[in-house]
């Protein structure tokens, strides 16, 4: 369960203050899927960063799995970050010196599983439709197959939630459709939630429930 409570975010530039969110408050239930919406700058992404503990709110509490978050130090941000979240971005991220298998082996390796994951990487390369690509590099892929490429990254660890920042933003109809889909599917295998920034309406009618935000408050 994700509760948000009273949270503020601050941005500071040029000796100004930007006041984006205001007093934030919802909760999320475990395993329950969401599409945040609202106009572009309303802080949607701001809202996904504090949620994944890469930025600091200027006030208010962020509990994740009945953690207090706002009491942890950067260490202890850093370790829950890898044990509970799962990030997937418009643009994949991958690394490019590195192979679909590797890309998928860093976040396992980085989180410090001792088993193998050579089979839970094929399975999951499966489900996808990626099984040829394993050995392949990022620039040798489609722009959709280097989405699933990415959702594969943030769902390998099985995390408590998964963060989509506009997950089909760069995408064509069809590969958009395919990798909601696929995003779905691997939340609720996981029992994960899933929190979804999006423009897309339809995509948004996929999911559970919408949040709106609008003027620094969820409405
Ligand atoms: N580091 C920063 N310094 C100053 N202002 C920032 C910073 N990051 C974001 N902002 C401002 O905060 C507001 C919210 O930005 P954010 O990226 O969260 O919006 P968004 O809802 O995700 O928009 P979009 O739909 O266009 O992706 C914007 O007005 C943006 O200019
Ligand atoms: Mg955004």
């Amino acid at each position: 369960m994700i509760k948000v409570k009273s949270l503020k975010k601050n941005f500071y530039t040029n000796g100004k203050v930007i006041p984006v969110l205001k007093d934030i408050n919802v909760e999320i239930n475990t395993g329950e899927i969401v599409a945040l919406c609202g106009p572009s700058g309303v802080g949607k992404s701001t809202l996904l960063h504090l949620l994944g503990l890469m930025e600091e709110p200027t006030s208010g509490v962020i509990e994740l799995f009945g953690t207090d978050t706002s009491v942890l130090d950067a260490n202890s941000k850093a370790d829950f970050r890898k044990q509970h979240i799962g990030f997937l971005f418009q643009f994949h991220y991958l690394l490019a010196e590195f192979t679909v298998h590797e890309n998928l082996l860093i976040p396992v390796r980085i989180k410090n599983s001792t088993a193998d994951p050579r089979d839970k990487i094929k399975d999951l390369l499966k489900k996808l439709g990626l099984e040829d690509f394993a050995g392949r590099y990022p620039n040798e892929l489609s722009g959709g197959e280097q989405q699933r490429v990415a959702l594969a990254r943030a769902v390998i660890n099985r995390p408590g939630v998964i963060l989509a920042d506009e997950p089909t933003g760069n995408l064509d109809k069809e590969n958009s459709e395919i990798v909601v889909n696929l995003l779905i599917d691997e939340a609720k295998n996981c029992n994960s939630n899933l929190i979804i920034a999006t423009h897309n309406t339809e995509l948004a009618k996929k999911t559970d429930r919408i949040i709106y935000l609008r003027d620094g408050k969820v409405t």
